[in-house]
C-alpha cells in the first residue's frame, strides 16, 4: 500500500490495495487507519465495491449507521447506503442533494452524536463540475491567534437543522476547541449551516464571530479540491475538516454510494 500526500494542508492519495477483498481487521486496515488520523482526508482511486463491501470497508472508521435524515430510495438490504444523485426518473429524484452547490459544512452536525466519518464511492461524474473541497480545521485551529483562542475557550455553539422535526430536544452544542478522541490533535469545529448562537454572547456578536470564524476555517491554503472521477472512493473525516461541493449543469450523471459513521467530536 502507498500513500501519497496531496501536499495540500490535508489528504492523501492511497494506492496498492483492494478495499472490496481488504479484511475488516489487520495490517491493511491499521494502515489505513494511521493514514487517515494524519491526513483527515483518504482518496482510493479505481477502486469497484458492491454496497456490502462498502459498509464493511466502513467498518474500519466505527459502525455505519442509517443516515438519519436521508430516506429516500433506501435499499432495504443495504440501509446504510444512501445514495447521492441528481439523476430524475419519472419526475422522482432517485438519490439526495441534486445538483446545486453545497456550501461548507459537516455531516449532521445537529445531532448531539454527530457525524465522525463519511465514505463516497464515486460511480458517476460530470465531465466538469461537482468538484468537493475540504478545508483543515486542525490548519485553522493552529493559524489562531492566542488572543482568539482565549476568546473561544469554553464556547459553544448550538446547531440547530432548519427542518423543526430533525432537531433532539434540546439542541445539540458543540464546543468550539475540540480536541480529537483518536488523534488528539486540536481544531476549530464551526459548521455554518446550522450554525444558530453561541450561548452567553449577544445576538450580533454571536453571528459576527461565526462568520468571521468561517471566512478563517475555509481560507485557501486550508483547502483541497478534488475532481471526481469513477470510479473511486473518498473517506473523510467530518471533525478535522469541513466540505463543500461546486453544483453542476442538470445534464450531467453524478452518482455516489454513502456511508456514514457517528461518533463524538471531541476527547
Ligand atoms: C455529503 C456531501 C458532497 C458531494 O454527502 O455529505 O456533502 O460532493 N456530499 O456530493
Ligand atoms: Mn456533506
Amino acid at each position: 500500500m502507498e500513500v501519497t500526500a496531496t501536499g495540500a494542508a490535508l489528504g492523501a492519495r492511497v494506492t496498492g490495495v483492494d478495499l472490496a477483498k481488504l479484511p475488516p481487521t489487520g495490517a491493511g486496515g491499521t494502515g489505513i487507519r494511521e493514514a487517515f488520523l494524519e491526513y483527515s482526508v483518504l482518496l482510493f482511486p479505481d477502486q469497484t465495491l458492491s454496497k456490502q463491501e462498502q459498509v464493511r470497508f466502513s467498518t474500519l472508521f466505527g459502525s455505519p449507521v442509517v443516515h438519519p435524515t436521508n430516506t429516500r430510495d433506501r435499499d432495504a438490504e443495504v440501509p446504510e447506503v444512501t445514495l447521492i444523485s441528481n439523476i430524475v426518473q419519472d419526475g422522482e429524484p432517485i438519490g439526495a442533494l441534486g445538483n446545486r452547490e453545497l456550501e461548507f459544512h459537516a455531516d449532521l452536525v445537529f445531532l448531539h452524536v454527530p457525524g465522525s466519518v463519511s465514505v463516497l464511492h464515486c460511480l458517476a461524474a460530470p465531465d466538469s463540475g461537482g468538484d468537493t473541497y475540504w478545508s483543515s480545521n486542525c490548519a485553522a485551529r493552529d493559524a489562531l491567534s492566542s488572543e482568539m483562542v482565549a476568546r473561544l475557550q469554553d464556547r459553544q455553539v448550538v446547531y440547530i437543522h432548519r427542518n423543526p422535526s430533525y432537531n433532539p430536544d434540546p439542541p445539540a452544542r458543540h464546543p468550539l476547541l475540540c480536541r480529537h478522541p483518536e488523534s488528539k490533535r486540536d481544531f476549530l469545529f464551526v459548521s455554518p449551516s446550522s450554525a444558530d448562537s453561541i450561548p452567553g454572547m449577544g445576538n450580533e456578536e454571536s453571528r459576527a464571530l461565526l462568520d468571521e470564524l468561517l471566512d478563517h476555517a475555509t481560507q485557501e491554503q486550508f483547502v483541497w479540491c478534488h475532481r471526481w472521477c469513477p470510479v473511486g472512493v473518498v473517506v473523510w473525516d467530518n471533525r478535522s475538516t469541513l466540505h463543500r461541493r461546486d453544483g453542476f449543469g442538470a445534464e450531467h450523471r453524478r452518482i455516489m454510494h454513502r456511508t456514514q459513521m457517528l461518533g463524538p467530536l471531541t476527547a
